[in-house]
């Protein structure tokens, strides 16, 4: 009786009717427990109050095709599963997850319609309210919901939540037995006219993500605080007292509710999230959060945090863990909090919905700035939705779900409107309703901007652009008359071997001061483990759970794997957010600058070392800038390194967080004899197969998207027609010469000439296969971890050490990995130190591997890979960059091979 009640609402199947987001759910406020006295608020602990009662657990189960079903399911005694909750069904064993990017995941419908067969949930439970409940508000909270929510509380109808990413609260006051158990039904039906606001760029799940609760509440339902750097602290809350504890636990203030001064308030920022902790008590009941004194405008073009310009290191970040879906535990939440704080990430935008809570009291104490994103994404009816009156309310409700929740974080410096929405009349209600109620944070909303930079005014203070070009925000940095800052909310799209030119990004960054930086898409592959039939664990994508339609591994495009590995790239964001800086200033005299917005130099220790192998310590740093000396004699290079001084609370004592290369005088030039001219002989039990040409690469996700090429804008299209995966294309030329050496090397002299049409390939260079046993690797040249030519600020010329094993990149589509850049010498030997050895003349890249580009390009996941015993040794003159073409640019100009002929050399010796 009361599931039908919910189910159809004047008639009308709830679950279709965009026009009733909700039903009965509480006003959205925010994130509270209440607790009897301050000192236990104080704690911030939920468990230590007697008036919240976590639900989480196992609850039962049942699995119905369609929403009509739901009710029969529920009667029924058989057919009850157990699962957890938190959790996603999808990820427990019912249904499937489905990866989409813009299309919706299923065919032939328009807003607000959704299929007929529809997973539809019932969940259901048992609970007993603790003692002592009697006469207070008693709520129910549900923290996210992946699908529409349908509750009832002893076979009465509660209410209907529909934004899956905002806590939906239920006053459950007078349907709870306090003599005896309760039984709660919780029915999540997967699609619904809510979808249509949900078709984010993800993987589709169903279920009870996140912690599910119940509160006895008195009298305080919501406050709002604002604190400021003037110190002004602003409390709104029913009348009572408030106390203030500063970071040190001083109290800082006692007394009313109302406006206060802090004299000489420590500041919040991402640098020195210094928080304070405020209680405000009512009629035997209080609540607590913390909070940062700081104040965010946008003025003259620039965002100013404490009226500083601050630069944006961001990320992208979505909910996301290789077993539970987008059900992400406090641990994970931490890891990632941890790592991005270890890899100088100083932002992030929660793209594209509220994360949990505790996502944002990471943030506030370990200090990320937060551009928080209501949980809007119409991007299958970019145009529609958004102009749609029947979901304009909507639009409202989840813009205020998010503010209300989030409003008193100090991390969240902007309210984002949502994604990929188009822009129209239910945006600017959205954000005027957030001008009105919240004029302390800007707004952000990309789709404002979308078609015309300069537009958008009303629902964004930022020009948010995703994927421009840096030659496009140059030029709008040099011409614009706009006063707002310019952050790329997304670019560099980290897909695979990718992140290429982001160096030129930061470059930009640093030549115009209203270009703020911006936040790389994206944090994480969503890859979902899985097993074959081999007992191979990979990671899945679109398509590997037969879900249909799919977009394949365009959910694969993470600065880490799912396993929070982080991918090579990450180096290349941690070093351009370095939080420190050098530069040369005269002959072995260095300057040493802070790059932080707050912060000096006082935290970190600092090192040096010259290429020649000497060694030191640097003095002690502070303040702002330091002048040092270091013997540098006729090194070629110093590499400083810049260590934590102290433990933070994301990392250790001793933490590398900054390291710079300078480049003292030009390599040693190699020896230039050419010997006399021989064949190719003498390493026939060394190298099986003699060097040969090699153009092609196993494709990147930027070079094409192998599995979607209706959507692929880079060169692969191109390339396949060339060809090149096959064979060398007609007309190309290779000439080599090989040259006897003294003390038995051969000198090995390479021409190559292409012909019109064959232009911009992958690389030039040649491949020679090894015999097994040449596993270990030593080389000179640029390292550790793999380079290409628009992607090697963070690498450093060094003596590096590896294996061939090692070398492998496990990019979820197996792809082109593992290059290294200007070698003078390179080494691969057996357990007894023979084998080869390569000197370029002057360099040459390479990479060794267990693969060929053919093995690599014909794999779909790394499970398919199976190691060759030899060692396939690349050895390449140049290698197109990696740019970003997956989603965004094309590698620049100045990193492709656009010449007609090429030469190169390279010395071979055996060991
Ligand atoms: C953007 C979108 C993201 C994601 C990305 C490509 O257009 O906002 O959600 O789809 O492209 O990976
Ligand atoms: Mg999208």
């Amino acid at each position: 009786m009361g599931l039908e009640t919910l189910l159809h609402v004047g008639g009308k199947p709830a679950w279709t009717n965009p026009e009733l987001p909700s039903l009965n759910r509480l006003p959205a406020h925010a994130t509270l427990v209440p607790f009897p006295s301050p000192e236990l608020a104080a704690t911030l602990d939920p468990l230590r109050s007697p008036w919240f009662r976590s639900l989480n657990g196992t609850w039962e189960l049942q699995l119905a095709p369609r929403p009509d079903e739901a009710q029969s399911a529920l009667a029924s005694a058989r057919g009850w599963s157990t699962v957890d909750v938190p959790g996603l069904w999808t990820m427990q064993g019912f249904g499937r997850p489905q990866y989409t990017n813009v299309q919706m995941p299923f065919r032939h419908r328009c807003p607000p319609d959704v299929p007929e067969e529809n997973p539809t949930g019932v969940y259901r439970r048992r609970f007993k309210l603790p003692r002592g409940w009697h006469g207070r508000r008693v709520v129910l909270g549900f923290g996210g919901c992946e699908g529409a929510l349908f509750v009832l509380v002893n076979d009465e109808a509660v209410g209907i939540s529909k934004d899956a990413r905002t806590p939906a609260e239920f006053d459950i006051t007078a349907l709870v037995h306090h003599d005896r158990d309760n039984e709660l039904v919780a029915v999540v039906v997967q699609w619904s006219d809510a979808s249509w606001l949900e078709d984010q760029d993800h993987w589709w799940h169903a279920g009870l993500p996140r912690d599910v609760y119940l509160r006895a509440d008195g009298p305080i339902d919501d406050f709002c605080v604002r604190a400021g750097m003037d110190g002004m602290l602003l409390i709104d809350a029913p009348e009572g007292d408030a106390l203030l504890v500063n970071p040190r636990g001083k109290t800082e203030l006692s007394g009313p509710v109302r406006e206060h001064r802090i004299r000489s308030p420590r500041l919040w920022s991402a640098e020195d999230p210094a928080l304070y902790t405020l209680v405000v008590t009512c009629a035997g009941e209080s609540v607590s959060c913390r909070i940062g004194f700081r104040t965010i405008e946008v003025r003259d073009g620039r965002l100013l945090v404490n009226g500083r310009a601050v630069r944006i290191h961001g990320v992208n970040r979505h909910d996301h863990d290789d077993t539970h879906g987008r059900a992400v535990t406090r641990g994970v939440m931490e890891a990632d909090a941890r790592l991005m704080k270890q890899h100088n990430v100083n932002a992030v935008r929660c793209s594209h919905y509220p994360n949990d809570p505790y996502w944002l009291a990471l943030s506030d104490r370990w200090g990320l700035y937060v551009i928080d994103e209501a949980n809007i994404e119409a991007h299958a009816a970019y145009d529609d939705v958004c102009r749609d009156p029947r979901y304009a309310a909507a639009f409202l409700e989840r813009v205020r779900n998010m503010v209300e929740r989030d409003k008193n974080h100090p991390s969240v410096i902007a309210w984002s409107l949502g994604n990929e929405s188009g822009y129209g009349p239910n945006h600017d209600a959205a954000a005027a309703w957030v001008r009105s109620r919240d004029p302390s944070r800007p707004l952000h909303y990309e789709g404002a901007i979308a078609r015309d930079w300069s537009g958008g005014n009303r629902a964004t203070d930022i020009v948010c652009p995703m994927y421009p070009s840096v030659e496009r925000i140059e030029a709008w940095a040099r011409n614009n008359t706009d006063a707002r800052p310019m952050i790329l909310c997304e670019y560099s799209h980290a897909m695979g071997n990718s992140n290429g030119g982001l160096a030129d990004y930061y470059a930009a960054f640093d030549r115009h001061d209203q270009l703020q930086g911006g936040f790389v898409w994206e944090w994480i592959d969503h890859g979902i483990k899985k097993t074959d039939e081999g007992g191979r664990e990979y990671w899945a994508y679109g398509g590997d759970f037969g879900d249909d339609p799919h977009d394949a591994n365009f959910c694969a495009d993470g600065l880490v794997w799912p396993d929070r590995t982080p991918h090579p790239a990450l180096r290349e964001l941690m070093f351009l957010a370095r939080p420190v800086g050098v530069e040369e200033v005269g002959r072995g005299r260095f300057r040493i600058t802070t790059k932080r917005d707050f912060c000096g130099l006082g935290d970190f220790r600092g090192t040096w070392e010259l290429s020649d192998g000497r060694k030191g310590a640097l003095p002690t740093l502070g303040g702002a800038r330091v002048d040092v000396r270091v013997p540098v004699e006729d090194a070629e290079w110093v590499t400083f390194r810049f260590h934590l001084r102290r433990a933070t609370q994301w990392a250790p004592a001793g933490h590398e967080a900054a390291w710079e290369q300078i480049r003292l005088r030009p390599a040693p030039r190699p020896s230039r004899a050419r010997g006399r001219a021989a064949g190719w002989a003498g390493f026939d039990d060394l190298v099986l197969e003699p060097p040969c040409l090699q153009l092609w690469r196993a494709a990147t996700d930027n070079d094409g998207l192998r599995l979607l090429p209706e959507r692929s804008a880079g060169p692969l299209p191109r390339w396949l027609e060339l060809g090149l995966d096959r064979a060398i294309p007609a007309g190309v030329v290779h000439r080599q010469a090989f040259r006897r050496l003294g003390a038995g090397g051969l000198l090995v002299e390479n021409e190559v000439e292409l012909p019109p049409p064959v232009r911009d390939v992958p690389r030039i260079g040649v491949v020679l296969v090894l015999r097994p046993g040449l596993e270990w690797l030593e080389w000179e040249g640029l390292g550790p971890w793999e380079s290409y030519v628009d992607r090697q600020a963070s690498a450093l010329l060094g003596r590096w050490r590896s294996t061939v094993g090692a070398e492998y990149v496990p990019y979820i589509l197996p792809q082109e990995h593992g290059h290294h850049g200007a070698v003078r010498r390179l080494a691969l030997v057996d357990e007894l130190g023979r084998g080869v050895e390569i000197l370029g003349r002057p360099v040459i890249g390479f990479s060794a591997s267990h693969f060929t580009a053919d093995d690599l390009w014909r794999a779909r996941h790394t499970s398919d890979l199976e190691p060759r015993a030899e060692t396939i040794l690349s050895l390449d003159h140049a290698q197109r960059g990696l740019g970003t073409a997956s989603c965004g640019p094309d590698t620049a100009e100045h990193y492709r091979l656009l010449e007609s002929s090429y030469r190169f050399a390279y010395v071979l010796r055996r060991l």
